[in-house]
């Protein structure tokens, strides 16, 4: 029996084939991406020279920690970016934000060559996202009223520890329940539009590769933007 952290390094480890020295590396964040630092890590005490473009306050800290070189300020195309998901369709669709970087994962996603998500293959769907519930970044300002225009769009949110999770950015996350997304990219662009959103965790189009790790080894989905 494969536990699901050997698949989570499993997927790491595959992503370490994408580095090469001399790269700016985007940096994700969470458990998945925690096994593709420390693999990153060896290749830079091997003499490997990467710029890390972190996600979030704590992928800098522990990139720090085990060596990597990061830059919160860095400017310019992202050679490429190694994030995890929570869920995942075929056609590269992802539900983020469970660690609540959303925000900044966006950000150097959008900003990167190449967007290479790393996960177990449980974080696939058949078919469509929803089962996780989507984390909506909101400004603290007025977030009651912002998460009302939220559910008018037919979803069911829930401030995240009860307002008590405070993200990088200072704002507040909530998990709100759509059921299965058939549009992500209709519901992404619907409830971005709301002002008072700082970010949502519906990712459209910005993912090229998945790499999942399964009990039979790795399995690589490329997929084709739209
Ligand atoms: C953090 C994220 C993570 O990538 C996502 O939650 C997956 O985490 P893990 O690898 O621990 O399952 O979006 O905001």
């Amino acid at each position: 029996m494969v536990n699901q952290d050997e698949l989570k390094k499993m997927a790491a480890t595959e992503a370490l084939k994408y580095i090469k020295s001399g790269m700016s590396v985007g940096l994700g964040t969470g458990s998945t991406v925690k096994f593709f630092l420390e693999g990153l890590s060896l290749l830079v005490k091997d003499g490997m020279k990467i710029t890390g473009v972190p996600t979030s306050v704590e992928t800098a800290r522990i990139a720090r920690t085990l060596g990597i070189t990061v830059n919160d300020e860095f400017t310019g195309k992202i050679d490429i970016d190694v994030d995890g998901a929570d869920e995942i369709d075929p056609s590269g669709n992802l539900i983020k934000g469970g660690g609540g970087a959303l925000l900044r994962e966006k950000i150097v996603a959008s900003n990167s060559s190449m967007v290479i998500i790393i996960a177990d293959e449980m974080k696939l769907k058949e078919e469509f996202i929803g089962a996780f519930k989507v984390p909506v970044e909101v400004f603290p300002f007025l977030h009651r009223n912002t998460i009302a225009r939220i559910e008018e769009l037919g979803g069911k949110c829930h401030l995240r520890n009860n307002g008590n999770f405070v993200t990088d950015n200072g704002n507040l996350v909530a998990d709100c329940d759509f059921g299965m997304i058939k549009d992500p990219a209709r519901l992404e662009s619907m409830i971005k539009l709301i002002p008072g959103v700082a970010e949502v965790g519906i990712f459209t189009s910005l993912c090229d590769m998945i790499i999942l790790g399964t009990p039979g080894g790795h399995r690589t989905i490329k997929i084709k933007k739209v």
